[in-house]
């Protein structure tokens, strides 16, 4: 049975043009970067090379690129660098929807001295900037709030958000895990002070994060330990993933163009084709500015792990709210923070797709998934209660 991945935003296949170019630094290039002779001096220069790839797929200076292990510890790094800088500022605000790298932090934090606003989302997902630009006081340590929703695709509006949140001398942070790769980031023209990504979102493999840090920013490493990274992130470096994801930004950036407006149209017609052949089905976030590849539809009154492990049986990934959290059957903290009715934040799935998708795959969702629906609302107590009240 063939494999239909929709699933990108849980993590992405590696291409093969950066499985081809790392290969070479597990077996012939193993030296460490740090070391004094020209084997592992060599290394280095690859390191180079990839942190200019990845400088230029944001615009920024390679010098303010510092490669991490991924964008969870991007996202600690930025957040405990802010407030390690501003000791007496005591607040933090996020918003209700973030990815628990920065959620999780954030609650953890507020548990440990912290004042954290997290600031709400309207029905379309999209944030409540009265309140954000309200909640802002001397006191603010930090402003995290994500670039593109990892569930939705929705999009905030960070150039708009940024001079704001700066004009109050306040540092801002965005996890654009999800945009980098599928929208264009440019630092110079939106200049967040912090910006966190994610290898395994653009094609590169796990593992190997990137922190873009402002030149001028006061920052703080959170692993603390030798020289790497110019002293702000100890640790020997993860030479092949870094390579790898330096040349998985040379081919995002490309992409970005070439091939996200494909995948949008793909996205577009799977989303309009399921609506029209399953009733009480809904897409979740506003489809105005939101990521060209992510759509998440309920379907009233099924349980999307149900709708999962019967597509599974066809071949086709997705995921219901955040791979992260599908592990446990609460409806998403995303959709909840959007007031999504229960009945239909249960029922909930994310199709996410890459420039690997074809409209032959499209076609397969839109012919199977419509009968897997009605068979399990034959089964659906709460469906066949909504159909005799109607
Ligand atoms: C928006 C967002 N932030 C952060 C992360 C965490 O990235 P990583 O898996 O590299 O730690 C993810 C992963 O799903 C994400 O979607």
């Amino acid at each position: 049975m063939k494999t239909i991945y929709m699933d990108n935003n849980a993590t992405t296949r590696v291409d093969p043009q950066v499985v081809e170019a790392m290969l070479p630094y597990f077996s012939e290039a193993y030296g460490n970067p740090s070391s004094v002779h020209a084997f592992g001096g060599n290394v280095g220069g690859s390191i180079k090379a990839a942190r200019d790839q990845v400088a230029n797929l944001i615009n920024a200076a390679p010098e303010e690129i510092v490669f991490t292990s991924c964008g969870t510890e991007s996202d600690s790094t930025a957040i405990r660098a802010a407030i390690a800088s501003y000791p007496d500022r005591k607040h933090i605000v996020t918003t209700r929807v973030e990815h628990p790298a920065v959620k999780n932090l954030c609650e953890h934090l507020a548990k440990n001295g912290y004042r954290v606003t997290f600031v709400p989302v309207d029905r379309d997902g999209n944030l409540d900037l009265d309140y954000l630009f309200a909640n802002l006081s001397d006191d603010t340590a930090i402003v995290s709030i994500m670039w593109a929703n990892n569930e939705t695709g929705v999009m905030f509006p960070i150039e708009e958000i940024v001079p704001a949140v700066q004009a109050r001398g306040i540092m801002f942070h965005t996890d654009a895990v999800q945009a980098v790769g599928k929208v264009p980031v440019d630092v110079k023209k939106v200049t967040v002070d912090m910006l966190s990504l994610s290898g395994h979102k653009i094609h590169a493999p796990k593992g190997i994060g990137v922190l873009y840090v402002r030149k001028g920013t006061r920052y703080a490493p959170f692993m603390i330990g030798g020289h790497q990274e110019k002293g702000r992130r100890g640790g020997t470096e993860n030479v092949a993933s870094i390579v790898g994801l330096g040349k998985a930004s040379e081919l995002a950036a490309g992409q970005i163009q070439d091939q996200m407006p494909r995948v949008a149209k793909l996205r577009d017609r799977l989303e309009k084709e399921l609506l029209a052949s399953i009733p009480n089905a809904m897409v979740n976030g506003t489809t105005e500015r939101r990521l060209p590849n992510t759509t998440s539809i309920s379907f009233e009154y099924v349980e999307g792990e149900s709708i999962l492990l019967m597509m599974d049986t066809l071949g086709v990934c997705a995921s219901s709210g955040s791979a992260c959290t599908s592990g446990s059957l609460e409806p998403s903290h995303v959709l909840r923070a959007m007031g999504v009715p229960f009945t239909a934040a249960h029922g909930s799935i994310r199709f996410s797709l890459s420039a690997y998708n074809t409209a032959d795959e499209v076609d397969y969702i839109v012919a199977n998934l419509p009968p897997l629906i009605a068979n399990l609302r034959k089964m659906s107590p709460f469906w066949n209660q909504s159909a005799a009240s109607t």
